[in-house]
């Protein structure tokens, strides 16, 4: 390995990156923090974290009901739309930016993929939904989605999966609680989209072949060379789009312009989802002291802090598969990766055009025309095969 790469900037010194390139005084990429952090990046694990809240999260019966429950418009209240209308089981979304459910319903957000869904560790743009299998009940019982309730579930689960219903919860549906039907439909909902993936990527295989160049000191030669350059440094996504799900996991005020009652984002929903009895330490959770139980606790407490910064926050979504959902953003506001990454070059949109502040890692970026290209190559190429 090159020498100068142990005396290199870390990756938290960006600014400092910035400078030294502008006088043509860079230090090499990758550096060595910028080594860990590729080796991070690539080979997504064959299955999801454990979730111990759905004791049926990885039952295969559960997960064939769920199944055919997701593709089930009779779910629904108007008998036409089940969740496969807005999310594809191949991936894709809607091509609109907002999607069209019950009695003429339109959804306030961009439906994003359930690929991989369950690698992440909150759900839904705001973050309101802990699990997999609570996040389920909010599009059952949104009246612009399906507009559902637990009679008609209860109706449905009788007419057609009654058999395979009683044997995983051994009740019938009838004999199931109001609150508990939507629980344990979410619980089949889950234990299906765990086995949505698409897990290999082309990216995967470049981040490795670029690893093996490093090493061997040609990296510079390697094709995918400028598109990770330009995501670790003059781009700076690794600050937010980290890991194998090239997602921390956390929510930032991007300043995406927004003027719907919804804008001010995860704000809005810290206390919905901490007091909301299908958190994972509320009675639906079958194990409700667990570490999702303590997660929950670690927002609780730190929420004094942050609550002004979750003003106009969005989840960092998950960049794999990313060629598979435009449009794009929490608003659908870009039709193209292009538009996307555009839009991070200019530091976001507008000021004035979205809720609270704008995180500061967001700012112009003045990428040449190479690198914006190298960008967007990149990102189509995160697009796993089925
Ligand atoms: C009418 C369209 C529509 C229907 C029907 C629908 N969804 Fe969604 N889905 C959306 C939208 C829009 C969002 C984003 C909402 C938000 O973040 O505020 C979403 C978000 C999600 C997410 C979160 C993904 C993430 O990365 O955070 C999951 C999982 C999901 N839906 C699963 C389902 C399931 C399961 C069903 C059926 C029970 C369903 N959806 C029905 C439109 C729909
Ligand atoms: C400060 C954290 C942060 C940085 C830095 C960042 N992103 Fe993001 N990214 C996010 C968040 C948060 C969203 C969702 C924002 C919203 O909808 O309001 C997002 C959305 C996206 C999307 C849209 C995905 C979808 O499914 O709609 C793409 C593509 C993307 N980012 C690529 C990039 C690229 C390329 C860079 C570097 C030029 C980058 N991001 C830098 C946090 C970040």
């Amino acid at each position: 390995m090159n020498a100068n790469r142990l005396s290199a900037l870390p990756a938290s010194l960006l600014v400092v990156g910035l400078l030294a390139s502008a006088c043509g005084n860079e230090a090499p990429f990758p550096s060595l923090d910028e080594m860990d952090k590729l080796n991070q990046l690539h080979t997504m694990p064959r299955h999801p974290p454990a979730d111990t809240t759905n004791r049926l999260a990885d039952n295969p019966m559960a997960s064939s009901l769920g199944n055919r429950l997701f593709h089930d418009p009779k779910l629904s209240s108007c008998g036409t739309v089940s969740c496969s209308s807005c999310h594809d089981g191949d991936g894709r979304t809607v091509a609109k930016a907002k999607a069209d459910g019950c009695n003429g319903g339109v959804t306030g957000r961009n439906p994003p993929t359930i690929l991989n869904v369950d690698y992440l560790r909150w759900f839904m743009w705001d973050g309101r939904a802990d699990r997999l299998w609570n996040q389920a009940i909010l599009p059952m019982t949104s009246e612009v989605e399906m507009n559902s309730n637990p009679a008609i579930l209860r109706a449905q689960l009788n007419a057609t999966y009654m058999a395979d219903y009683t044997e995983l919860f051994n009740k019938t549906p009838d004999d199931t609680p109001d609150p508990e039907v939507l629980a344990n439909v979410g619980k089949l909902m889950q234990a299906y989209e765990r086995t949505v993936k698409r897990l290999d990527s082309p990216f995967d295989e470049d981040v490795k072949r670029f690893l093996a160049a490093v090493d061997a000191g040609t990296e510079e030669q390697d094709p995918a060379y400028l598109g990770l350059k330009t995501f670790f440094r003059n781009g700076q996504c690794i600050a937010c789009h980290q890991g194998v799900t090239m997602s921390d996991g956390l929510f930032h005020n991007l300043g995406v312009a927004d003027s719907s009652d919804s804008a001010a984002g995860q704000q809005a929903k810290i206390d919905f989802i901490l007091n909301w009895e299908y958190n994972a330490a509320g009675p639906f959770s079958d194990n409700r002291n667990g570490q999702d139980a303590e997660r929950l606790e670690g927002v609780r407490s730190t929420l004094g802090e942050k609550r002004p910064a979750m003003e106009g926050a969005y989840k960092t979504p998950s960049l794999r598969n990313v060629a598979l959902t435009a449009p794009y953003m929490h608003t659908g506001e870009f039709k193209t990766l292009e538009d996307v990454v555009e839009f991070y070059n200019k530091g976001g949109d507008e000021a004035g055009t979205f809720a609270g502040v704008r995180t500061q890692t967001i700012k112009k970026l003045d990428l040449k025309p190479e690198e914006k290209a190298a960008l967007v190559k990149l990102l189509e190429s995160m697009t796993g095969t089925p």
